[in-house]
């Protein structure tokens, strides 16, 4: 691809941005009440579906489960934009302002900055605690953050955003869900299949210019980021919510064979994609097999 294919891409970004961009403060009913009976996420991607825990859980402790899972991935979610948006601007610096590339970049941002708002408003509306990663993890983000560049930058970002988005596809067509996530879901698609672009693309990009036997480095930052999302998408503490103490339902959830399912599912596309890259290999291959992403080895 060339800087020509580049500039093509990015313009039409620009223009799809241009007819499908949403603002969720003006098209979501912020004050619609929650529906009784509906969850919040599908009861089949609970992280403790199918397990004794599960089952000795009321149906009203199940809907509340899911709650607090929503706030998990949400919270991640917000955590993880902020990251974003952090390198998506440090590459603007350096680039040619009157580019279609560089100005889809600030307009990522600009949907970024959106999404933050709207994730923050309905992690407010559940009423749930903040979950987002702590310790070590807190640490590598903000790392991250300051010196992502390269390959590293947009491998990790595609992680991050393809596991979200194959989770949000389905739930905004699920009628088992509140409406309220349903329509952040679909906002959220919409906005997100134009970033999964403009990543894919520029990550394939620096993979060549690269050259693949140069990164060793990235190799290993990817796999750890690829771990974070795989470990950290449900937050132990939303156990504490029905009452099980958080390492128990932690456990449960990585031994659960549904759970691990979901997550090796929610993987399924941005780990072929990195695989044909040959990114989920080397000195990251053992976070990434911790991280539960991987395919049921044959
Ligand atoms: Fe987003
Ligand atoms: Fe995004």
């Amino acid at each position: 691809m060339t800087t020509t294919d580049r500039e093509r891409t990015a313009t039409r970004l620009l223009s799809s941005s241009a007819e499908h961009s949403y603002d969720p403060e003006v098209e979501i009913d912020w004050e619609a009440p929650f529906v009784p009976g509906l969850y919040f996420v599908p009861p089949h991607r609970s992280s403790l579906n199918g397990t004794s825990l599960w089952e000795g859980l009321t149906e009203e402790q199940r809907i509340t489960l899911t709650r607090h899972e929503l706030a998990s991935i949400a919270g991640l979610g917000v955590w993880f934009e902020t990251i974003l948006m952090q390198l998506l601007v440090r590459g603007y610096y350096k680039q040619d302002p009157t580019t279609a590339h560089a100005q889809y970049a600030l307009t990522e941002i600009a949907d970024e900055c959106r999404h933050s708002v709207m994730f923050g408003r309905m992690i407010a509306k559940l009423g749930t605690p903040v979950y987002r990663p702590g310790g070590v993890d807190a640490f590598l983000g903000k790392w991250i953050g300051a010196t992502g560049v390269g390959p590293r930058m947009f491998a990790a970002i595609l992680i991050c955003e393809e596991i979200l988005d194959t989770l949000q596809r389905e739930a905004m067509a699920d009628e088992q869900l509140q409406p309220l996530v349903r329509m952040v879901s679909r906002i959220h698609v919409v906005e997100e299949a134009r970033h999964v672009r403009y990543a894919r693309e520029e990550l394939a990009r620096q993979v060549r210019a690269a050259g693949r036997g140069r990164l060793t480095f990235d190799k290993l930052v990817i796999g750890r980021a690829a771990h974070l999302c795989g470990t950290r998408l449900i937050h132990p503490d939303v156990y504490r919510s029905v009452g099980i103490d958080p390492a128990v339902g932690h456990r449960a959830a990585l031994a659960n064979p549904r759970f691990r399912e979901t997550l090796r599912w929610s993987g399924e596309r941005v780990v072929a994609y990195l695989n044909d890259l040959d990114l989920v290999d080397g000195p990251g291959k053992p976070f990434w097999r911790m991280s539960g992403l991987l395919p049921r080895p044959a």
